[in-house]
Parts: C-alpha cells; sequence; structure tokens
C-alpha cells in the first residue's frame, strides 16, 4: 500500500464538521428545517476562517497595528478589526436570508437592500473580539448572536428596530477565538458545542460536543486594574474570593479578550466579572454582541450571566452599542455573587 493512502486510512474520516452538526441539530429540532439556517451559519464561518488566516499571519502582513480611525466605540481601531468586518459583511451579504447585521465596528444598523420581510435573519457581532491583545499575539476572537426579523416591522422602519431585541430571543450565538488553535463555539439552544478548525481539511472540526460548564471552578477573572474605582460590593466579593472563603481561595486569571476569558470560564469553571468603572459606569462591555451571546452560551452550559442585578438576557436594549457590566460563571461562584449583591 503506497504512502499516499495509508496516510489517508491514518486520517479519520468520521470526522464531523460544524455544517454537518447544525444539519443534524436542525433535523433533530426543526423537522423539515430547509437548511436556510445552516447556509446563514456557513457565511459566518468562512468569515472567521478568513479573519484567522490573517490574525495566524498578523507579523507577517500590514494587518496590525491602528487603521488611523476611530470607531464609533471612540476606540483606534486596528486594522484587523476593519479586515474581520469586512470579511463578515462580504460572506453575510451574499446569504440572502441575512436582511439585517450590525456591528461593533459600525454606528448604523445595516439592511441589505430588498431584504426585509419575513423568514430572515438579523445578525449582530463583534468582529474582532480582544483588539488590544492582536499586536501582541495574544488570543483574540470573534462573537455573534443570530435572531429573527421581527414580522410585524415596516419595510422603511430603522433597521435598528430589528436589532434592539433581549438575548432571550436569540435563535443562535457563539464565538470564535483565535487561540493556540482556532476554536468555534455555538449554541442554538440544545447545549453548546465546540470545533476546532483543522488546517488540513480546512474544516471546522467537532471538538467538544456537550459542553457543560463545571458547577464550581478555579479561578476569578476581573481586571483588577480598576481596583479603586470598581463599586465597594465587588472588591469584597472578589477579596472573600481570594482569601478562600468560598471554599478555597481563587487565584486570579485575566487576557483582555472577552471571548479568551469566557472560554477558558466555559471548559475550567469560576466566574468573569467586568464591574460598572470609573471611565465606564454602565461597565464596559456591549449587550447585543458581547454579553448576550456569551450569556446564551453559557446558560446553555448550565452556567449564569448577569449585569450584578438582572439576568443579562432579559435586559431590554435601547441602543445598539449600549454596555453592560458583565459577570458570568459557573452555578456556584454567581449564586456566591447574588448573595454578597443581596447583602450589599
Ligand atoms: P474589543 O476589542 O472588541 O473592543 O473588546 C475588548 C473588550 C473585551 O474583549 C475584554 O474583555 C475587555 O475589552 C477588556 O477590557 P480592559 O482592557 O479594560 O480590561
Ligand atoms: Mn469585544
Ligand atoms: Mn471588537
Amino acid at each position: 500500500m503506497n504512502q499516499q493512502r495509508m496516510e489517508t486510512l491514518d486520517a479519520d474520516p468520521s470526522i464531523i464538521t460544524v455544517q454537518q452538526h447544525i444539519l443534524a441539530e436542525q433535523r433533530k429540532h426543526s423537522p423539515g428545517a430547509s437548511g436556510a439556517f445552516s447556509w446563514l451559519l456557513s457565511g459566518i464561518t468562512l468569515a472567521t476562517k478568513m479573519t484567522q488566516a490573517q490574525v495566524r499571519r498578523a507579523g507577517l502582513l500590514d494587518v496590525t497595528g491602528a487603521a488611523g480611525q476611530i470607531n464609533v466605540q471612540g476606540e483606534a481601531q486596528q486594522k484587523l478589526d476593519i479586515f474581520a468586518d469586512q470579511a463578515l459583511i462580504h460572506c453575510l451579504g451574499f446569504r440572502q436570508n441575512v436582511a439585517v447585521i450590525a456591528s461593533e465596528e459600525n454606528e448604523q444598523a445595516i439592511m441589505f437592500d430588498g431584504r426585509s420581510g419575513q423568514g430572515k435573519y438579523v445578525v449582530v457581532f463583534d468582529p474582532l473580539d480582544g483588539s488590544s491583545n492582536i499586536d501582541v499575539n495574544v488570543s483574540v476572537g470573534t462573537t455573534f448572536s443570530i435572531l429573527a426579523m421581527p414580522e410585524d416591522l415596516p419595510a422603511d422602519a430603522d433597521p435598528a428596530a430589528a436589532v434592539l431585541q433581549p438575548g432571550i430571543k436569540q435563535l443562535a450565538a457563539g464565538y470564535v477565538v483565535y487561540g493556540s488553535s482556532t476554536i468555534l463555539v455555538y449554541t442554538t439552544g440544545h447545549g453548546v458545542h465546540g470545533f476546532t478548525l483543522d488546517p488540513s481539511v480546512g474544516a471546522y472540526v467537532l471538538s467538544h460536543e456537550n459542553i457543560r460548564m463545571p458547577e464550581a471552578g478555579k479561578y476569578y477573572s476581573s481586571n483588577d486594574g480598576y481596583w479603586d474605582s470598581y463599586p465597594q460590593v465587588y472588591c469584597d466579593f472578589i477579596s472573600d474570593l481570594r482569601r478562600g472563603a468560598y471554599g478555597r481561595p481563587y487565584p486570579q486569571r485575566y487576557i483582555g479578550s472577552l471571548v479568551a476569558d469566557f472560554h477558558r470560564t466555559l471548559l475550567t469553571g469560576g466566574i468573569f466579572l467586568y464591574p460598572p468603572t470609573e471611565s465606564n459606569p454602565q461597565g464596559k462591555l456591549r449587550l447585543l454582541y458581547e454579553a448576550n451571546p456569551v450569556a446564551f452560551i453559557a446558560e446553555q452550559a448550565g452556567g449564569v450571566a448577569s449585569d450584578g442585578t438582572r439576568r443579562i438576557m432579559e435586559i431590554e436594549p435601547e441602543q445598539i452599542h449600549q454596555r453592560t457590566p458583565f459577570i458570568v460563571g459557573g452555578k456556584t461562584e454567581m449564586a456566591a455573587f447574588d448573595q454578597a449583591m443581596a447583602k450589599q
């Protein structure tokens, strides 16, 4: 048997790609589904593969550093922010069933021409999460959330009206972490599943089926550089975590890319906190395309996500880029957090 054949036989032919998985999920949970959803998801996965190809060679391409523009967040846009944003807009533009998109990088929501109406989808996304980490080769990511177009929306309505829906309306959500490997994690409300990009086949391959967040975890994750501006109740709670008041001392881990900090929390448990601070009294993270997709995944994996007092996914959004305090973690840590908040 020649060498080539042996290599082929060594490769495991029984891989399950994310496309196969989403189609199987649809058959299982929505018999007769048209496959429109998996076609939409393939637009997102294609865009993330384009982005990861840039991330992987960032130092060799002219994609690091600032692009010289300030985005709607008031932040210096990185070249990779723009590339990732354009890749998603381009790929979703070819999905006829996507009517409206909203991106962290664009002030307004975008309605694709002539696509309002029933059976259409809305996609909101943060094309490149963790931008400050790009130039120093630390994990970054993409987050996305998929909603249904509201049925009663007039064709000439402001596309923002289609986007401003609470997290409980999400049909699906996910993120990609461009880390030591590139992992896509998604949920359609039937559990959480992870896929690792296999460069040898160019596909996201099922690697983490039915991810469950540990009830009690190891680390707490917050940027303690803002300690002096955190509300006191957060300082007290974090001090209690550190000194072992909840079982044993919790060491701190903080990467500064939400997707990476959350992905670790999802797999190893614990708690991530981005409280209100002096510079961001409403919190820094954006409700629609950072907190909501992560909260959907956390809840589907058995975790909890709040803004300190409310379930994140029940917050009625008023603006596309509105920010929120964001605390997400395993049942044990989030119960302790809720108790600490109730006592204040
Ligand atoms: P983005 O790069 O999309 O603006 O998001 C960055 C966010 C989030 O990824 C991370 O959790 C947080 O900013 C880190 O903020 P600090 O640098 O203030 O800790
Ligand atoms: Mn972000
Ligand atoms: Mn971003």
